[in-house]
């Protein structure tokens, strides 16, 4: 019987890319995907896309009878979870409904695995386990520390799957740091559609610059930085999706526990990323330079070197690419899925 990737948190915005890269590399998809912060919409596109199916359970991380359910179900051969939540303000003021998902979920999630003998994982980390780097590029070896709920519960996942992995040495664990996702794929059908007011900076920009919103707020012009603004290393999220990919390649050929940057090695700062977008689209997207915001930092950027050399994959498309499919999307879509 062939097998499936679980894809927790699927119909999110990285996990539906990803969705596309896995059927597209001939892989058989199963989401798990409670649909607190995304649309059943993004999978029937996945479909569309791929002219391929995607089995889908609506159902939460944190329920264990759900997940021996999906597990007896189906023949899965690996994991790859993105679900979680994902704001950081919204976990400083909430910070236990983060623990209860991001980490216990994910506990839940691995004993379910455990229960079915599926020992393939691919967790959703993030360059936040960095906290505030000692510079850039940043290497995977670099010290680790969060300054936020959010930060600190992806950290704690990081250190319980390195000590899963030391006591079930057959496993085989993929720690992902992602930089800055942003983009869609190129056909528009799929994208980012965040609920209310953006947090990040690229959907801002594509709201604004399809009239949702009036101008950007940048958050600081005085960074130590090339024009003052903050630097990111902000890479296509179907480059991720691929880099996921890859990924499961090395899992199913080594175990152990991979930590690799998925980034571009290329920081670009607001300014840039900003004139980028209004190249792309046409569109004039008005600023105004504020204060900084709490807990940023000056500069963040991977050094991808680790990724290159261990799965063969390096990020393809450029920031023109970038804002050019983030545009498309957000033009196609005005309200997102909605
Ligand atoms: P997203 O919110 O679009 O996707 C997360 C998905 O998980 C959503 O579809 C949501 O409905 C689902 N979900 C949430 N809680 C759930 C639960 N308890 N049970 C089942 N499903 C649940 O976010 P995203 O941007 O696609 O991020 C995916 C992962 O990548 C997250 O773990 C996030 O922390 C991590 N990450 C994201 C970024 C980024 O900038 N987007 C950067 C680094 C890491
Ligand atoms: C990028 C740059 C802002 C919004 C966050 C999380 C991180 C990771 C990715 C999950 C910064 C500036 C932003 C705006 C602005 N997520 N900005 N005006 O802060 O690098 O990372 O998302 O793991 O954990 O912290 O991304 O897109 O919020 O900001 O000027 O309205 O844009 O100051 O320099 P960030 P971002």
């Amino acid at each position: 019987m062939e097998s499936y990737i679980l894809v927790t948190g699927g119909a999110g915005y990285i996990g539906s890319h990803a969705c596309v890269a896995l059927l597209e590399a001939g892989y058989r998809v199963v989401v798990l995907d409670s649909l607190r912060n995304s649309s059943a919409q993004a999978l029937d596109r996945v479909g569309e896309i791929t002219g391929q199916s995607v089995e889908r359970l609506a159902g939460d991380i944190r329920d264990a009878a759900c997940l021996d359910g999906l597990f007896a179900r189906y023949p899965v051969s690996a994991v790859m979870h993105f679900a979680g939540l994902k704001a950081v303000g919204e976990s400083v003021e909430q910070p236990l409904a983060y623990y209860q998902v991001n980490v216990h979920g994910t506990l839940t999630l691995l004993e379910a695995m455990q229960r079915a003998a599926v020992t393939r994982f691919i967790f959703s980390s993030s360059a936040t386990v960095y906290g505030d780097p000692p510079s850039v590029p940043i290497r995977e070896d670099f010290p680790t520390g969060a300054t936020n709920p959010y930060g600190r519960s992806k950290l704690m996942v990081e250190q319980i799957l390195a000590d899963w992995q030391v006591a079930q040495p057959d496993w085989s664990i993929a720690r992902l740091r992602y930089f800055n996702p942003v983009g869609a794929h190129p056909s528009g059908r799929i994208g980012e559609d965040p609920r209310g007011m953006p947090n990040n900076l690229m959907p801002f920009i594509a709201q604004v610059a399809v009239g949702r919103r009036e101008k950007l707020a940048v958050f600081g012009g005085d960074y130590p930085t090339v024009d003052g603004t903050g630097v990111r290393d902000y890479i296509h999220v179907m480059d991720l999706a691929e880099g996921h990919v890859a990924a499961l390649r090395y899992l199913e050929r080594e175990s152990g526990l991979l930590t690799v940057n998925l980034g571009t090695g290329r920081g670009a700062s607001v300014l840039q990323l900003l004139s980028a977008f209004e190249a792309a689209s046409g569109r004039p997207v008005p600023y105004d330079i504020v204060d900084r915001r709490a807990g940023d930092i000056a500069e963040c950027w991977a050094d991808p070197a680790l990724a290159q050399e261990l799965l063969g994959w390096q990020a393809a498309r450029s920031l023109e690419d970038m804002c050019a499919d983030s545009w498309r999307w957000q033009q196609a879509n005005p309200q997102g899925y909605a």
